[in-house]
């Protein structure tokens, strides 16, 4: 059985201190709740991951990062490297995201260098994948998943990894995939995989409203959630489905 993984997404939001506050109150309302073996997770900025380390520790909580450079060290301006995470105890990094692909040059190709970066180093990666409105509409969805499955996973070990579908109309814009049409990709993913119990999530538009619905899809495994991460009652519901 895949592990049911609930992770956060939180971008380029919260400093130091509004981390620190977040992870207080997120693990005062879930208190003592019994989740079971469901992983949670929090993908943060690079300068939140120390502080949440220590705030999180002995707690449900695990802490990732939103991304990572496929060098272990070197002259790269502004780049962070598997080594530095790992010195941290991150164990956790988002790959490919579409903000990557659509706002900082990301490919299939630095996201497949990226992924076996992260494995080299025991980092569990998780490879976001995506259509656009016009391929939808164009009928593409399917065959532009799998191509960025193809290329993205090449030389990658399935045995440590989460792949995200991520609909990219669906990200921010609080138009959720209806959940039987994510499960139905996901279903599609799975069939494309060589490890079946791949943990596969669901992202775009998750919500306190829409988590039990999603969750309740047979093929889906968890979800990565943006806005709704934010806040830490929203995501101590969303972590808390039923
Ligand atoms: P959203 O973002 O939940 O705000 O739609 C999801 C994501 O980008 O991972």
């Amino acid at each position: 059985m895949p592990q049911t993984v609930i992770a956060g997404n939180w971008k380029m939001y919260k400093t130091q201190s509004e981390a620190k506050l977040f992870i207080n109150q997120f693990l005062q309302t879930l208190g003592d709740q019994q989740l079971g073996d469901r992983q949670i997770l929090l993908c943060v900025p690079y300068t939140d991951l120390a502080i949440l380390q220590t705030f999180s520790h002995n707690s449900p909580v695990a802490i990732g990062a939103q991304n990572v450079h496929w060098a272990e060290c070197g002259a790269y301006t502004g780049e962070i490297s598997a080594p530095m995470l790992v010195e941290l105890g991150i164990k956790y990094v988002i790959i490919g995201h579409s903000e990557r692909r659509q706002f900082f040059g990301e490919t299939d190709h630095t996201v497949n260098l990226r992924l076996r970066a992260a494995q080299k180093f025991g980092i569990t990666p998780i490879l976001c994948v995506g259509e656009s409105k016009p391929q939808r509409d164009a009928g593409e969805t399917e065959a532009f998943i799998f191509s960025q499955l193809e290329q993205g996973l090449r030389g990658v070990d399935q045995g440590n990894l989460i792949i995200a579908y991520e609909p990219i109309w669906a990200i921010g814009t609080g138009d959720t995939c209806p959940a039987s049409e994510a499960n139905r990709v996901i279903g599609l993913i799975r069939q494309q995989l060589d490890n079946p119990n791949i943990t596969i999530q669901y992202g775009g538009s998750v919500k306190p409203d829409n988590i039990d619905e999603i969750m309740a899809q047979p093929a889906i495994n968890g979800v990565l959630v943006g806005g709704a991460s934010l806040d830490p009652h929203s995501f101590a519901r969303i972590v808390a489905y039923s």
